[in-house]
């Protein structure tokens, strides 16, 4: 059986998940969904970075003493976040887990055999918010450009990994595997980065006492990358290689140049690919806790449902790049393609079963005249391409293809004069529609594809049954609307603040 192992990168746990957050493991989610229609193994893992700094930090900042107990609170906020939005991880891999210290314990010595550790003098700026070093070069007006605080000079002891020695294998890797780093203007930003020079990195960290020890010097603690990385192979380690990885542009350096470095001393398997994606901004700055403007995605999901996030957060920004969001939007998309477009016309057809046919579906022939219009192999490729937007897009003209066949075939006037066998085909053919609608936008949007199947008497399978024909009801059951239209004023109005939360992002 074809495997698919998807991973979200593991987020810091001294902080609560945002809509950036949300974004990729959306994103991760609707990719994991998607392959398990399609009938393979799929591993969709996500978690928490919990060894860095900052969580001793915060921790303190909050007056909690044990930090595994800090912790442990903390990962219960996001695993209850991942709940609530719908998020079907098969893992939750978490650093602080025996497991984990033991796996990376036993990747480092493998590293440390090949000969690629050695100890050296480290002197230079350290970005707590990063967790990493920084060259002068880096900083905007003495400043993380990130954070946009001053980072620290440090100068210690550290333990050295020979990054260095990596950079050609690098280059040929990414030369001989062009979708390795996608989409391609990111590969070009890590070939430019490594032709420009890369330094052996610092990968310990002394005096420390929070993290894993260094097996080789207790006085050592890991630096949190190195520790973090190796989450992909403790999280799965049945499906390493992983087919994606997936992250925005902060962290890329970490995973397309360190990481692959990591896995070749180490002697694995490299990942299949990494997708890196843009930034979820507000009014054109970069969502972050220092700016005060970061949402909590419940605090929406609440608001306007979960699914009317997902397909907004997919819909609206192409995935790749950057996107602003804008509360407006999501009321505007929620209103015409979701209740407009999606939900009027299942509850169109599911009138017409219902006063024609005794809430039944009635038997008849495929018509190509409506069925041509939806392109699932197109849907597929997009998807598969991580043109998440353009797949979303496609579906949603289908969409509209299907409310342009009601109002040119006018059921209602079919049924006045009596033209059995017509009225019949159009309304079977629309239910088949929206039962084959509903297994395309499951991945994207889970509870709206039950809902449409629940009204249709319909069961949704857990592989693709998209043959035309194929799926017999049980019979027409209305609920509720789909989706309740939002008004403009009112949604924004009740919205004013209500999601932001405080806090720095951390990245490269
Ligand atoms: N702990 C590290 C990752 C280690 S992976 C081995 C880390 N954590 S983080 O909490 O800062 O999460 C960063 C990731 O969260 C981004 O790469 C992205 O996937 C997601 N995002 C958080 N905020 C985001 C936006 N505003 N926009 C888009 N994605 C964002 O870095």
């Amino acid at each position: 059986m074809k495997k698919f192992y998807v991973t979200t990168p593991i987020y810091y746990v001294n902080d609560i998940a945002s809509i950036g957050h949300a974004y990729t493991t959306f994103a991760a989610d609707t990719l994991a969904r998607w392959h398990r229609l399609k009938g393979e193994d799929v591993f969709f893992l996500t978690g928490l970075d919990e060894n860095s700094q900052k969580t001793v930090k915060a921790a303190e900042t909050a007056g909690v003493k044990d930090l595994k107990e800090y912790t442990n609170q903390m990962a219960l906020k996001w695993t209850s976040t991942w709940k609530n939005l719908n998020i079907s991880n098969n893992g939750f891999i978490r650093t602080t887990e025996a497991k984990h210290k033991k796996l990376v314990k036993e990747f480092f010595m493998k590293v440390y055999e090949k000969g690629d550790i050695y100890k050296g003098k480290y002197e230079g700026l350290y970005c707590e918010g990063c967790e990493c070093f920084y060259t002068e070069s880096d900083l905007v007006e003495g400043k993380c450009p990130f954070h946009k605080t001053e980072p620290k000079f440090i100068s210690e002891e550290n333990y050295f990994f020979k990054l260095t020695k990596y950079a050609d294998k690098i280059l040929t890797y990414i030369e001989k595997n062009p979708d390795f780093i996608l989409p391609n203007s990111r590969k070009n930003e890590v070939v430019e980065f490594i032709k420009m020079g890369l330094k052996d990195i610092s990968i310990s960290r002394p005096n420390v006492d929070w993290g894993i020890p260094l097996p080789i010097d207790k006085n050592h603690h890991f630096w949190v990358w190195f520790d973090a990385l190796p989450n992909y192979i403790t999280g799965a380690p049945k499906y390493w290689p992983a087919n994606c990885h997936l992250l925005a542009k902060d962290i890329l350096r970490f995973h397309c140049v360190i990481w692959p470095a990591m896995l070749m001393s180490a002697g694995y398997d490299l990942p299949k690919q990494l997708f890196v994606h843009g930034f979820l901004t507000i009014n054109g700055q970069k969502m972050s806790k220092s700016l005060g403007n970061a949402i909590d995605p419940n605090v929406l999901a609440q608001k306007y449902s979960v699914d009317s996030l997902r397909y907004y957060l997919m819909r609206s920004i192409p995935f790749g790049e950057d996107g602003d969001f804008s509360e407006k939007a999501l009321i505007t998309r929620t209103n015409t393609e979701l209740a407009d477009s999606l939900g009027n016309l299942l509850n169109r057809v599911v009138s017409m079963c219902e006063k024609y046919y005794d809430s039944k579906i009635p038997k008849a022939k495929e018509d190509k005249e409506l069925s041509s219009k939806l392109d699932f192999k197109k849907i597929d490729s997009l998807i598969l391409n991580y043109k998440l937007h353009e797949a979303l897009a496609e579906i949603f003209y289908f969409v509209d293809q299907c409310n342009k066949y009601v109002n040119e075939k006018e059921p209602w006037n079919l049924a006045k004069n009596q033209k059995e066998d017509e009225l019949e085909k159009v309304l079977f053919n629309l239910a088949e529609s929206l039962r084959i609608i509903s297994q395309l936008i499951y991945s994207f949007m889970p509870e709206t594809a039950e809902k449409i199947n629940e009204q249709l008497g319909f069961k949704l399978r857990d592989s693709f049954d998209l043959k035309w024909g194929n799926a017999k009801s049980k019979g027409i059951k209305k609920g509720e609307t789909l989706f309740k239209k939002i008004g403009l004023t009112d949604g924004l109005k009740k919205s004013s603040n209500d999601g932001l939360k405080g806090g720095p992002r951390n990245g490269l």
